[in-house]
């Protein structure tokens, strides 16, 4: 594998190579960024990951300084998962002057996750599309943990009829269903035994939801009441259109619960398609 900080000799190299299949990541690597590299290799013939930990979709009282950096380790499970080439820009590779031209969402980001993160969205549809125009990839793959985040991008990439296939990629969990996540390493080892709540409380709304209750409202109370209970302190607990994340207005259509809920100083974000 190549790793490559500088934007013009990644583009250099990327000559010639073929369909390129891209996966974005700010490190810190888990099974289910491993499992989209292993999907990228069917949608292209060479694969590129990146790892940049952006400061810009940080807000100013959020982890980016604690964010866990492990470089070394990084690389061993891209090499290993058969990547061909890392981009791993500097902040000065990619912001050698402040970004002040800022892509800015419509009003998807200021809901959910964009509520209790304002400016968040922003600064992940910054990062990508300038991800995008270093690479050039012909597809790009997220996680559908971050549901609302591939919400954004699938319809930047639409709007700005960037010439990229947005591939979803599914959640991997524990054994005990905790979503795998970057911030799960902040966990002490009683809040790591008490995390698969969230998924527990997901799997009992969809459960009730297949079985004919449609009293969302209702619903929803119940996990956040389950979930305080347990001490922890949640964000929203929302079932919405999977279509556009708005609240549903018909029995027709596909749904998905999204939930950002916090136990102690974590946040722990969560959704189940329904
Ligand atoms: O999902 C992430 O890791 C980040 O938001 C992304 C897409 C790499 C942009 O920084």
């Amino acid at each position: 594998m190549q790793i490559i900080s500088a934007i013009d000799t990644l583009r250099s190299t990327l000559k010639n190579r073929g369909r390129i299949a891209f996966v974005p990541t700010m490190g810190n690597l888990h099974e289910g960024h491993i499992s989209l590299m292993r999907q990228a290799r069917e949608h292209g013939d060479s694969v590129v990951a990146s790892i940049f930990v952006n400061r810009l979709q940080f807000g100013p009282s959020e982890d980016f300084d604690k964010y866990p950096r492990t470089f070394q380790a990084d690389c061993d499970q891209l090499s290993a998962a058969g990547v061909d080439i890392l981009f791993a820009p500097t902040e000065s590779d990619l912001y050698p002057e402040p970004q002040q031209y800022l892509v800015d969402p419509p009003e998807i980001q200021n809901w959910l996750e964009g509520e209790f993160r304002p400016g968040h969205f922003r600064g992940v549809a910054t990062v990508v599309l300038k991800l995008f125009n270093c690479v050039q990839p012909q597809a790009a793959l997220f996680g559908k943990k971050d549901y609302q985040q591939l919400m954004v991008l699938r319809n930047m990439t639409r709007q700005l009829a960037l010439p990229i296939d947005i591939i979803g990629g599914e959640t991997v969990r524990a054994e005990d269903g905790l979503a795998l996540s970057s911030r799960n390493g902040y966990l002490s080892p009683s809040e790591r035994a008490e995390a698969p709540r969230l998924y527990r409380e997901l799997c009992r709304l969809r459960d009730a939801v297949a079985a004919g209750d449609r009293d969302f409202r209702k619903l929803e109370q119940s996990a956040v009441s389950a979930l305080d209970t347990h001490g922890w302190k949640t964000d929203y607990i929302a079932v919405r259109r999977q279509s556009d994340l708005m609240p549903p207005s018909s029995n027709q259509e596909a749904l998905v619960v999204l939930a950002a809920s916090r136990l102690g100083s974590t946040r722990l974000i969560d959704n189940m398609e329904l």
